[in-house]
């Protein structure tokens, strides 16, 4: 489905219509360029999955785990170039037992889970933005 949201409130709102059908061991892709709301929609999906308090962009900590009925994980892979084993034994345990967000997917190259939704965002003015949100019905397979 794709819709274009108004303000961040909107978009915010469309994610806690995902949130609610998100389980254990989920992983949501963002994609966008800057600036186009992939924070904003994380924020709305982890407040209505209970995440209480701020949630800010991880950007220069890679990644964030809130505590809440389920642990909810927001990743920004901004400036990963390429993951190898390693890095990806560092970011591992962000997927364990969590609902996980991850900001810039393609920079974690075939590492990442696949994913249950992938969210694409887009600029249309400076108050509107275009979202699309791809459901996967069996992302493992
Ligand atoms: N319809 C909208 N949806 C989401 N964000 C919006 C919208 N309109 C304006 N904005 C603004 O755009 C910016 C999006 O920032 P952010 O969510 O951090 O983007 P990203 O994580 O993609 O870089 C915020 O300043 C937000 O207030
Ligand atoms: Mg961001």
């Amino acid at each position: 489905m794709e819709v274009v949201t108004a303000s961040p409130q909107e978009t915010e709102a469309l994610a806690a219509g995902l949130a609610v059908e998100l389980r254990p061991g989920d992983l949501v892709a963002l994609s966008g360029e800057l600036g186009t709301g992939k924070t904003t929609f994380v924020r709305g999906a982890a407040r209505a999955l209970g995440v209480a308090g701020i949630v800010s962009s991880p950007t220069f900590t890679i990644g964030h785990r809130y505590a809440a009925p389920v642990d909810v994980a927001h990743l920004d892979l901004y400036r990963i170039s390429g993951l190898d084993p390693e890095e990806w034994g560092d970011l591992e345990p962000y997927f364990d037992g969590t609902i996980a967000f991850v900001e810039w997917p393609e920079h974690g190259g075939d590492w990442l889970p696949a994913p249950r939704a992938v969210v694409t965002l887009s600029h249309v003015d400076e108050e509107h933005r275009r979202v699309r949100i791809e459901k996967h019905d069996d992302p493992g397979l």
